[in-house]
């Protein structure tokens, strides 16, 4: 049980001190308490705060009035409680939660509003189930689309993913909820992911993979972080002293405590002395393995204590992590401000549909959507639209309360607009239908042929006025999940097929994928609709319904560059293997998702920060505020943006800048800026960016420093990196 002070009433000495520690809470400073009660921790107890006690919790130390930590995954919605040391689901029945859509869907809305809306929403529920620490978001870069995890980051772009991480959580920690931004750094394949030992020249780690960590860290506030897995030049990053000392509390003055990965802490050692602060899950990695509750042989336990007892090491670093996890204690156990949180309220419902409505990419549309109100039969084809997409994927699998399927959406709108649903299932992909005892309570058997299948979904497709395939990935092992990357672009379970059998029987079909990835896509030119609809968590059905219906004209866009195949992507170039194991050097350096695409000249099937709507827009010529700007200056660059159509709707402006006379390698254009626009038809708005001088620079690795170089740079302006509306050039003097 979570030790609470204020409300523990068991013991009438409890009571006399706690009405003390309440009492110089209120005068006293978060510092002066984290210095008063170090004093008064003797080193065992000290020793015991820094690594957990159970599967998701560390101990306080309730004799002198601190309370436990407790943590839940995260990132889409707050994890159903487990056993003390085991991960499966202890069988509690009041846990349930909202299942948010997963992190690329927030990415895809590029909306900050709605970032603020996910991490507010999600940050009352994980506060109302009493959760000190969220484990999440996650910003790991998208560096192939085989990234068995890409559906819980916010995709290939540092400056989206942390723009998007950082109102996430401020929302997330007004609630006096600590986020643990994960997982830092580097973590970009799951298959091998604790022993793949990553290398990549400095300016590829800083000028892509660490910003929005960083962003997290400075902008955001996070109170903690998580260390990811992998290893870093030859030393696993749980106790890496040049990402952990060296950078994130030294270059970037980060004041929280860092967290392991669960069993990523591999050495008692290196994580003393290389920033390691609180030590979860260590017997996963075969320390103890098979050894239940046994906390105390923990390399940050026993074995810590032992070499302070022995006088082989001091205690300073132990009063570093000490004062880091006091810090994060005081910060949310301890928060007497923190609200009370709230589960399964009609505004979290709400939340999770906006976000998905936001997110849901329209990726081409020749005048099948939306659906057209003389509609009446429809057929739905596919295993997605009736399987769970909550349960499974690794940690960041839920207990929802409620699940809208696609089918269920679709069906409730279709007879709204009075026309009638059939569902055929045309493939078998998974039959799995539980996760760590969660069951999703759906018997997905199926004892008939692949070729009925696909019979049966031809028969019913020439029959229907519309046909919509809803298909992708699932979430089982390589398909979007954790510890387990994906074999290939490719479609799984034979869906190509029956795309093209359905698609031969009745043109007036649309794809809709349901992934955190992009596929490949043999027969793009022959279907007239494609959506990417994400893992949409609980409303998932409402929200691709909104979409489908045209109730919400859709605005997502891609926050990742949908490739034609493998080998057209920077990880993937030939020779270079993947996934990895043991020492990996990042080739493409800088050049990573559009970075790569477009200064190669290699054409994507959609390219990033693509995304239709319904409507039309217009993007007008751009405006300087000057021709020039100086160190450390800025200037402004606006456009006029119109919807030219006849709908309401929202587009997102991106600004890209290019480097037009750099004397070392720069990226064709980087992403600066962006807005979500929305727009009546006719209505015209101006937009303005501020383009800063630090936005042009780039990292020098021998100086080790961002620099800029004098000379002409072009703002390029438009609805995605392959639709580039207008430009303007200036010159850094
Ligand atoms: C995952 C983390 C997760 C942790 C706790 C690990 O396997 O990599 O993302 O937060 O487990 O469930």
């Amino acid at each position: 049980m979570k030790y609470i002070p204020f409300l523990s009433l068991a013991l009438a000495a409890s009571v006399t001190f706690v009405a003390c520690v309440n009492s110089s809470r209120k005068t006293v400073s978060e510092e002066d308490w984290i210095e008063q009660t170090l004093a008064k921790m003797s080193v065992e107890q000290k020793v015991k705060v820094i690594h957990a006690q159970s599967k998701f919790s560390s101990a306080g130390v309730p004799e002198l009035g601190v309370p436990e930590l407790w943590c839940t995954d995260g990132p889409h919605g707050i994890r159903p409680e487990v056993l003390w040391d085991e991960w499966v689901q202890a069988g509690w029945t009041s846990d349930s939660c909202v299942a948010f859509p997963a992190l690329t869907c927030l990415a895809a809305t590029w909306n900050r509003e709605v970032a603020a809306l996910y991490g507010k929403s999600i940050g009352e529920e994980a506060r109302y189930r009493d959760k000190d620490v969220l484990l999440g978001p996650g910003v790991n870069i998208f560096r192939t689309p085989l990234g068995g995890r890409n559906f819980e980051y916010m995709g290939e772009d540092p400056y989206l993913a942390g723009e998007m991480a950082v109102p996430y959580i401020k929302g997330v920690q007004s609630n006096g909820v600590a986020t643990c931004v994960k997982h830092y750094c580097l973590n970009n394949e799951e298959t091998n992911r604790h022993t793949v030992d990553i290398d990549l020249d400095d300016r590829a780690l800083y000028e892509i993979y660490l910003p929005a960590f960083k962003k997290a860290v400075q902008e955001g506030g996070s109170w903690s972080i998580m260390s990811s897995y992998n290893l870093y030049r030859g030393q696993h990053v749980s106790h890496n002293h040049r990402l952990l000392v060296d950078i994130l509390k030294g270059e970037w003055g980060f004041d929280g405590a860092v967290i392991s990965d669960w069993g990523g802490v591999h050495d008692t050692d290196e994580a003393i002395h290389n920033g390691m602060d609180i030590e979860f899950g260590t017997w996963t990695d075969g320390l103890t393995m098979g050894k239940t509750n046994s906390y105390d042989s923990y390399y940050l336990a026993d074995p810590y204590l032992k070499k302070i007892r022995s006088g082989e090491v001091g205690t300073e670093e132990l009063d570093d992590k000490v004062r880091r996890v006091l810090r994060l204690i005081h910060r949310t156990a301890m928060n007497q401000d923190k609200p009370a949180g709230s589960m399964r309220s009609p505004e979290h419902y709400a939340a999770a549909r906006r976000i998905g409505d936001e997110g849901i990419v329209l990726l081409k549309n020749e005048g099948l959507l939306p659906v057209k109100p003389e509609t009446k039969n429809i057929l739905i084809v596919g295993e997605n639209a009736i399987k769970s997409m909550i349960v499974g994927g690794g940690s960041s699998s839920l207990k929802a309360q409620r699940e809208i399927y696609p089918l269920l959406g679709i069906t409730e709108r279709a007879e709204a607009a009075g026309a009638s649903v059939k569902w055929v299932r045309g493939y078998v992909g998974s039959t799995d239908n539980s996760y760590n005892g969660v069951k999703s309570g759906q018997d997905l058997s199926e004892s008939r042929s692949a070729g009925v299948l696909i019979a049966e979904a031809v028969e019913e497709a020439a029959k229907a006025d519309l046909v919509l395939f809803i298909g992708g990935l699932n979430k089982s092992k390589n398909q979007d999940c954790e510890g387990k990357d994906r074999e290939g672009l490719e479609l799984p379970y034979g869906q190509d097929e029956v795309i093209r059998a359905i698609v031969e029987a009745n043109p007036r079909t649309a794809v809709i994928l349901i992934s955190g990835n992009p596929v490949a896509m043999p027969w793009v030119d022959d279907v007239n609709a494609i959506v990417e609809a994400w893992h949409g968590g609980s409303e998932a059905g409402h929200a691709l319904a909104d979409v489908l219906w045209g109730d919400v004209n859709p605005s997502g866009h891609l926050p990742f560059t949908w490739p034609v195949a493998l080998a057209d992507c920077p990880a993937h170039q030939e020779g270079m293997a993947f996934p990895n194991d043991g020492k990996t050097f990042y080739n493409e350096g800088i050049l990573v998702g559009y970075r790569w695409f477009d200064t190669k000249g290699v054409k994507p099937l959609f390219p990033f920060g693509h995304g239709l709507s319904y409507t039309t827009f217009e993007i007008g010529e751009a405006r300087l505020s000057g021709k020039t700007i100086r160190k450390d200056g800025s200037l402004k660059v606006s456009v006029p943006v119109t919807n030219t159509g006849d709908r309401a709707g929202a587009t997102v402006v991106q600004l890209y800048i290019s480097d037009d006379e750099a004397s070392v390698l720069r990226p064709a254009k980087e992403l600066k800026g962006f807005e979500k626009v929305s727009l009546n038809p006719g209505e015209t708005r101006t937009v303005t960016f501020t383009v800063k001088e630090e936005d042009l620079r780039y990292f020098d690795a021998d100086a080790h420093a961002w620099v800029s170089e004098n000379g002409t740079f072009t703002a390029r302006i438009g609805c995605s990196a392959g639709d580039i509306a207008t430009e303007a050039t200036f010159t850094l003097i």
